[in-house]
């Protein structure tokens, strides 16, 4: 072979070379060119391989154009590499901008939302809360709430009876006697907590629901008293058009009792489905506490007077949220329950 033509053929694999790196976009491509180049049993090695038939006078000349070859291919392929890596590089890249993968996170109970809100409102009017206990003696629960045994109150109840004297409290309003046995006058509280009835479950029934009880105990406090607070914490809760009414009603441990209502807070008055075409919303009861009660936890009823009120808060929130079925609080129902 001559110089010559080995110089024809350096040419033709170094036109080849420059095609292919042109071509060549994927690091497996790169990779594979660069092995049938420069590779061990490639063209370049090939080309040294004839060099022993080229005459010796012209085996410089032959060789120098190889090697050239080969440090072009050398020069390209590793630039090829770096180009190839800077892009990829810059495609991997995370995108900063894209909205990350949250976690689930939980949300609050609408019963604990309507409750810390009521809560809220009363304690910015100087309320505290008081807490007390579930299972409860008949005599808390009852006896000192001037509901003796055989009182027709106690069938209204519905009670749900434990051993010994015991019971599901069957309101909130176990509570007050426990604050005024340990605390004198001045007492104003008010008592969240769960209560418990042999109710059948229905749309508007659950065995277990939930009260806030308020109590307010001084000298000289009246009804109006009680119904300022009302009004203020209906105000506060639903807006400022609302207006309260007061019905006359019976509950043994207050006197006078009444049942109060809100101005519905979804027609505010106009009537719709919710408050049944009434424009009123039946919230709980009410009144002065009974001369009565305040004998027997040991306070002077001549010198003391005071009120007492309940609150239903599923009632509330059924009404707030538009709730048609009590049952839905209670059946941890995810679809339910994410809407809060
Ligand atoms: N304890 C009553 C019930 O569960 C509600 C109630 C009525 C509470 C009148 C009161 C009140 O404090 O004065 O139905």
């Amino acid at each position: 072979m001559t110089e010559n033509s080995l110089q024809e053929s350096v040419r033709t694999i170094r036109r080849d070379l420059e095609s292919a790196i042109a071509a060549a976009d994927s690091t497996q491509e790169i990779e594979a060119l660069r092995v049938r180049f420069l590779g061990r049993k490639g063209a370049v090695s090939a080309l040294f391989k004839q060099l022993g038939s080229v005459p010796p006078d012209q085996r410089k000349a032959a060789g120098q154009a190889i090697n050239d070859l080969k440090q072009f291919g050398e020069d390209e392929i590793s630039r090829l590499i770096s180009r190839h890596a800077a892009t990829t590089t810059t495609e991997a890249a995370p995108d900063l901008t894209l909205p990350g993968n949250w976690p689930q996170a939980g949300s609050l109970h609408p019963l604990t939302l309507v409750q810390r809100r009521i809560k809220t409102i009363f304690q910015n009017m100087g309320f505290a809360i008081a807490d007390g206990p579930e299972i409860e003696t008949e005599y808390y629960n009852f006896e000192a709430l001037n509901i003796p045994k055989g009182h027709p109150a106690r069938e209204m109840q519905d009670t749900l009876f434990v051993d010994n004297g015991f019971v599901l409290r069957t309101h909130t309003s176990n509570v007050q006697i426990r604050v005024m046995e340990r605390q004198r006058p001045p007492v104003r509280i008010i008592s969240p907590g769960r209560c418990f009835r042999r109710d059948t479950p229905d749309a508007t029934h659950s065995p277990v629901f939930h009260q806030i009880e308020g109590l307010c105990v001084d000298e000289g406090i009246t009804f109006a008293d009680l119904r300022g607070v009302i009004l203020n914490f209906a105000r506060q809760m639903f807006g400022p058009d609302m207006k309260i009414r007061f019905r006359p009603s019976y509950f043994p441990f207050v006197e006078p009792g009444a049942e109060y209502d809100f101005t519905c807070f979804i027609c505010m008055g106009r009537g719709c489905r919710v408050c049944k075409g009434s424009g009123w919303i039946e919230i709980s009861g009410a009144g002065m506490v009974n001369p009565v009660v305040f004998e027997t936890i040991g306070y002077d009823s001549e010198r003391y007077t005071g009120y007492a009120f309940g609150m239903g808060v599923e009632r509330i929130a059924m009404a707030l949220y538009q709730v048609e079925d009590i049952r839905m609080f209670f059946e941890n129902d995810l679809r339910f329950l994410q809407q809060f």
